[in-house]
């Protein structure tokens, strides 16, 4: 079944403790007894089972941030998609820039993790996003078709795929594109993904980047933008809630 909009994950990157993400997934979950949207939490793997088990009673879906090509093995320090499963993870993060530019991660093997992942019965959510170097010399579209050309898993539909795109200038940075500009990247995918899967029309897809309760609004009113993907700002449960109302959520 398609996940319902506004879809609203938050990637909680490599933040949180036992108290701080328990007291954060304790918070959502007292606002979260019935929703009539998305709402997501990906916390650091050493929290996923903790957290999972406090929002347990709501429908808060709960995700990994990473996890290996290989369902178990001689892995030292690796994670895999069975595994998160295991933990109660509904979804996970693949290719995020942060793993794609600061762990050398390949579209190749971001395509083969994310076909681990969905075979593990897990929602994948795959990051796209073009460098600042790319955006000013005009590559956004040459860039993002080589992403899907590489990371796309030839097993994905649209119960099992969500598109982030991601450009890698907005994050963390506090700089978001011109509206005009999401609408138009967004539009553009929309065509790739109609082109490339079977269910591409109803693929979700999202933008992150610098959301924050203030321009969460304007960015989910975009044509073909079905919710947000937000790092920083989901690490506050009021302006995360802030963010996931902001797109028509209840
Ligand atoms: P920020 O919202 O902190 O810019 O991070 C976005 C992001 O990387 C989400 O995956």
């Amino acid at each position: 079944m398609p996940l319902a909009r506004p879809i609203v994950f938050g990637n909680w990157k490599m933040h949180g403790l036992r108290a701080d993400a328990l007291a954060l997934a304790g918070d959502l979950a007292r606002r979260s007894a019935r929703l009539s949207a998305t709402l997501g939490v990906f916390p650091p793997a050493t929290v996923l089972a903790e957290v999972a088990r406090r929002v347990a009673d709501t429908a808060i879906l709960v995700g990994g941030q990473d996890c290996h090509d290989e369902p178990e093995g001689p892995y030292t320090g690796c994670i895999s998609a069975p595994m998160l499963k295991d933990a109660g993870a509904r979804a996970v993060i693949l290719g995020h820039s942060e793993r794609r530019h600061g762990f050398g991660e390949s579209d190749e093997l971001v395509c083969r993790k994310a076909r681990a992942a969905i075979d593990a019965g897990l929602l994948v959510v795959l990051c796209i996003g073009e460098t600042e170097e790319e955006w000013l010399a005009g590559r956004r579209f040459e860039v993002l078709a080589r992403q899907l050309d590489g990371s796309l898993p030839a097993n994905a539909g649209a119960d099992s795929l969500v598109i982030a795109y991601e450009p890698v200038w907005a994050i963390g940075t506090g700089r978001i594109p011109e509206l005009e500009d999401i609408r138009e990247t967004h539009a553009w995918l929309r065509h790739q993904l109609s082109h490339r899967l079977a269910d591409g029309a109803g693929t979700g897809l999202l933008y992150g980047g610098s959301v924050k309760a203030a321009n969460a609004a304007e960015i989910m009113a975009q044509p073909e933008v079905d919710g947000v993907l937000v790092g920083g700002a989901s690490l506050d449960a009021e302006e995360f809630w802030r963010i996931y109302t902001a797109g028509g959520g209840a």
